[in-house]
């Protein structure tokens, strides 16, 4: 019933990071119900798949139109599956309160929604300025810095980019709109890059400006920081909530929720009745795992790749 995506129908294949590490840890019962919240091209999903009995249930979730459409070749009416295109910050709807025994979230972009040109994420292949992980929702980068004021996107170039010539890139691009829209991707670069003086080796200059854009544009963060709560919900007792992030501003939201929900709240230390709200509602699975050499050195992708797991307690 399972199979391989194909991928070469869905914009090319995505590699899955910490593929088995992932799966281990959200320790597959035959007959469990489990979320996969970012579906991708199924990596994930299909390794859970295979381990589900006739009883098993898994819910892909992806807002990525090219993720429903390889979701749909790799469930292919298994009716173990089910697919929903939805932001994962609506994990709530579609995962009803202590229904899971376990959600996956392997957050960031896709490679295909990198390699593609016309998604518009990349400064390596010229496209339409687009960086929507949906792109019927929202607006684009290039709507983004046609609108918005030099000290807004400097604001999101340095929070979301740390990138410290946030100031003279907004310049350059405010300047630039002035003769022409910021429309293409290969446009951006080029700006970015005459505005930042010298160079990182190894490191494209306008590398972090698009890592900011991407991650305003899609709410990246935001999304985080709205879905966890939900992801804990939807977990049944003893069910565990699996993240790999792949920078520091996410893996700061997933240490922070995780850690805060493993603890009591201070407010009651020592106290001989502690009420259920302030107990602790997870607690810790290991300590942080990352990708080894050997997968480094087959997927470059892995090398900032992090995971964090968590076991939701007794309600
Ligand atoms: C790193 S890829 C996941 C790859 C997948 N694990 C695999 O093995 O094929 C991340 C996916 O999550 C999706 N995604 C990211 N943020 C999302 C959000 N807030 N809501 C729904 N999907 C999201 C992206 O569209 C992308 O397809």
């Amino acid at each position: 019933m399972t199979g391989v995506p194909p991928a070469e129908l869905f914009g090319g294949e995505h590699a899955p990071v910490l593929r088995n590490a992932a799966i281990d840890s959200l320790a597959i019962r035959a007959d469990g119900c489990y979320v996969d919240a970012t579906f991708g091209r199924g990596g994930h999903a299909g390794e859970i798949l295979g381990r589900l009995g006739e009883e098993g249930k898994l819910i892909g979730i992806d807002r990525d139109p090219e993720a429903a459409a390889a979701a749909a070749v790799l469930f292919d009416a298994d009716p173990r599956a089910r697919f929903v295109r939805a932001r994962f910050s609506e994990l709530g709807q579609h995962a009803p309160h202590a229904s899971a025994d376990g959600i996956l979230f392997d957050l960031g972009v896709s490679s295909p929604q990198l390699d593609e040109a016309r998604r518009g994420f990349s400064f390596l292949r010229d496209g339409p300025l687009d960086m929507r992980m949906d792109p019927d929702s929202g607006a684009s980068a290039a709507e983004f810095l046609a609108h918005a004021d030099e000290r807004e996107i400097a604001g999101v170039i340095v929070r979301l980019g740390e990138e410290r010539h946030a100031k003279r890139i907004a310049r350059a691009l405010v300047a630039s709109r002035e003769s022409g829209p910021i429309d293409t991707t290969g446009k951006l670069a080029g700006i970015v890059a005459a505005a930042v003086p010298g160079r990182e080796p190894g490191r494209h200059p306008a590398t972090r400006t698009f890592q900011a854009l991407r991650i305003h544009v899609n709410d990246e963060l935001g999304e985080i920081e709205r879905a966890l709560p939900q992801a804990v919900d939807a977990l049944k007792p003893r069910g565990r909530l699996v993240v790999i992030s792949f920078h520091s501003l996410e893996d700061r939201i997933v240490k922070r929720f995780m850690r805060s929900g493993s603890r009591e709240d201070p407010a009651w230390a020592g106290l001989p009745e502690v009420p259920a709200a302030a107990r602790p509602r997870l607690k810790l699975v290991g300590r942080a795992t990352f990708a080894d050499e050997a997968e480094v050195a087959r997927n470059p992708r892995a090398r900032s790749a992090v995971m964090r797991v968590a076991e939701k307690l007794s309600e």
